[in-house]
């Protein structure tokens, strides 16, 4: 694998800070309260990160769980095409 790209076998525990999410609860508790319960597993398995939108504004405070994919490091423009390919295949389409 390119040194520029890791596959990532982690949890994600997306915690949406944005507008509207804030106005109709408390994402800062939120984070703090599944940062303390994921305390219980393996240091790196899990990450408990802020997102600005998780396009689900409407239903908010909103958290979304996913699991591993592909980092790309040390990312200019010129590696938005192999990006966009990983997109692609993520979202099951190939055809480009
Ligand atoms: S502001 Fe939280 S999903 Fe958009």
């Amino acid at each position: 694998m390119d040194e520029k790209v890791e596959a990532l076998d982690r949890v994600w525990v997306l915690v949406c800070k944005g507008d509207s999410c804030s106005q109709k609860g408390n994402p800062e508790k939120i984070r703090v309260a599944l940062k303390q319960a994921t305390r219980e597993l393996p240091a790196k398995s899990v990450k408990v990160s802020y997102v600005s939108c998780l396009g689900m504004c409407g239903e908010g405070p909103n958290v979304l769980v996913c699991r591993g994919g592909k980092a790309f490091k040390r990312c200019s423009t010129a590696d938005c095409p192999t990006i966009m390919d990983e997109v692609r295949k993520s979202a099951g389409r190939t055809d480009s």
